[in-house]
């Protein structure tokens, strides 16, 4: 290598948190110090050690504002306050203190499509008191052929039944794309807008590192709020997803805002391409920094929408990785973020893996992926000791307002009769999966709490936990741990530029990262049997023969050049 052509030089645009591996915690459900059966702020602060350990740059704390829970703390009640079952904002002051000391940095949630119906803004805007009628969509409806009134428009809400709710109080209906007690804030009032952007200077003045902003696509609505025509569901999704003022209303936050700070913003938008990345990300676009796409959750559910019964379960490798190479290869100077599971998502092991003859494997193969792909990636909490899907027997199991949503729509729809026959769709795609305790120990309620946990942990916690695979030098946990070694250490797997090799491949998702003269080879054979690479069908210059192994989730002195890869074998070669 010259000197001019050392990695650092081959960088465009170094920036930390394309860097940064990120962890996210859902405090529900991580580590409770109290014994009140719910996770807890300094439940989590005792874990700073685990994410040390584990080696990761950013912990993403899902919400822990005051929250009446409606939606798991995806209902604000009150944005400058930590609700009380998860702790004060002392022992979140602590919490940072203790990350940032470990150069751990911190990314709070940031949820302003919508308010908890207990907000007093909301209180206020349905006693019409001045100043606040017009903080929410409040609308007249119409009165059915029978007599009924009826809402203002067809739009469905995403937690199942219409988007629209009568208020007694203020004689209107008010919209909530999500939960009845998640109304809508109307981003076209001014008044909102500048509450939105003192609350995110009041955090980030509190020194955190940046926010997930939840669900953003929503957040402008079309003049006359028509009705959706589509057969996507919830409807009138296509009216109301990416409305014309959207890139106004973020571009005026993030000038405000994220402009005047080093942090990291990371923006959750469904239905988005890659097309339409661009308008959102990066100085000439709004001034985001990444996405959470959503094209690949959707691989294996109703093109009309997820929690549509009636097509579920079949997804194949080659449209998976057309979906993910484009995202890769597509966004030009702007940046990506990796995922394959989080808090609304079923657990990736039993998804996209083999969650019994090879979990552990499969486990380690969705990790190299995530790891040595293009993109800031995001381990979703139990993702690293390979947690599996919960089997949930009846409705009551759930816990998920949106599952259960579904379920009822289900119903109202005459699709179902009962909770059995949805009982395999629903232990398919609820977010309950992933919601489940978090696996410590063996220990009763596997070590989250010495209370009643307010859901129950998955029965496989005595051979799936966080100590019997730190244990293990071969376990998913140090698998992980030597993935995200390797990505610090690695420049070409953060800066390096991605290629796809044989994109009709069942089996094989192989790909190239190369930066400048360093190269690497990663080949995942995503399935249960032995698959070859041969090197004549990929039209880049492999030279396989006289690669090296980096990391392999089998033995890893064994290079697989000339033999097949076993199930769910994973190797990342230097060429
Ligand atoms: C996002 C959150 C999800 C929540 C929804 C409404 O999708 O990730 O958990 O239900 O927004 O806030």
């Amino acid at each position: 290598m010259t000197p001019d052509s050392s990695p650092s030089s081959d960088v465009p645009d170094r920036q930390w948190w394309k860097e940064a591996i990120v962890y996210q915690v859902y405090p529900r459900s991580f580590n409770d110090s109290d014994g009140d059966g719910v996770g807890d702020i300094p439940g989590i602060t005792a874990k700073a050690e685990y994410f040390d350990s584990l080696g990761v740059d950013v912990v993403w704390l899902c919400p822990v504002y005051e929250s009446p829970q409606a939606d798991n703390g995806y209902d604000v009640s009150d944005y400058r306050s930590i609700a009380a079952e998860f702790g004060t904002i002392e022992d979140w002051e602590h919490l940072l203190a203790e990350l940032h000391d470990r150069d751990i940095r911190l990314l709070m949630d940031l949820v302003v499509n919508h308010t908890s119906d207990e907000h007093e803004w909301f209180e206020k805007s349905r006693r019409r008191e001045a100043g606040y009628e017009d903080y929410y969509y409040w609308r007249d409806g119409g009165i059915g052929e029978n007599g009924d009134p009826v809402p203002p428009n067809n739009w469905g809400s995403f937690m199942g039944g219409s988007a629209w709710t009568y208020d007694d109080e203020r004689e209107q209906w008010y919209l909530h794309l999500f939960d009845e007690k998640q109304p809508d804030l109307n981003w076209r009032n001014p008044d909102v807008r500048e509450e939105v952007a003192s609350l995110v200077e009041w955090w980030l003045e509190r020194g955190i590192d940046g926010f997930r902003v939840d669900a953003i696509n929503y957040i402008s609505k079309p003049e006359g709020l028509p009705d959706g025509e589509s057969d996507r569901e919830p409807t009138g999704i296509e009216v109301f997803s990416h409305g014309p003022r959207i890139h106004e209303y973020l571009r005026e936050l993030y000038e405000r805002t994220f402009a005047n700070y080093d942090v990291m913003t990371v923006a959750e938008m469904a239905d988005t391409t890659v097309d339409r990345a661009g308008e959102y990300l990066g100085e000439d676009g709004d001034g985001l920094n990444m996405i959470l796409h959503f094209e690949h959750m959707d691989v294996d559910v109703s093109p009309r929408g997820r929690f549509d019964p009636s097509e579920w379960g079949e997804w194949s490798l080659v449209e998976f990785k057309e979906i993910l190479s484009r995202w890769q290869t597509g966004l030009g100077d702007d940046w990506n973020a990796q995922y394959l599971g989080n808090h609304d998502q079923p657990r990736i092991v039993s998804r996209f893996g083999d969650d019994e003859a090879y979990r552990v494997e499969s486990a380690k193969l969705l990790a190299t992926f995530l790891l040595t792909t293009r993109g800031t990636p995001f381990v979703y909490q139990g993702e690293e000791i390979g947690m599996t899907n919960e089997e949930f027997e009846r409705l009551a199991d759930l816990d998920d307002p949106m599952t259960i949503g579904a379920v009822e729509d289900a119903a109202a729809a005459g699709r179902a009769g009962s909770f059995d026959e949805l009982r395999e769709f629903v232990n398919y795609v609820s977010r309950d999966h992933a919601r489940t305790p978090m696996q410590w120990s063996d220990d009763e309620h596997a070590g989250f709490t010495t209370g009643t946990p307010w859901f129950d942990v998955n029965a496989n916690y005595p051979e799936i936990n966080v100590e019997a695979a730190r244990a293990d030098g071969d376990s998913i946990w140090h698998h992980y741990r030597r993935l995200i070694d390797l990505r610090h250490r690695e420049d070409v797997l953060v800066y390096g530029e991605y290629e796809l090799l044989l994109p009709e491949d069942e089996q094989l998702y192989a790909y190239t990262r190369t930066l400048g003269d360093e190269r690497l080879l990663i080949v995942l054979n995503w399935s249960p049997e032995p698959a070859s690479l041969d090197p004549d069908e990929t039209d880049a210059d492999l030279g396989l023969a006289n690669a090296t192994t980096l990391l392999s989730n089998y033995d890893p002195d064994a290079t697989p050049v000339g033999r097949a890869f076993r199930p769910y074998e994973a190797v990342v070669f230097r060429l």
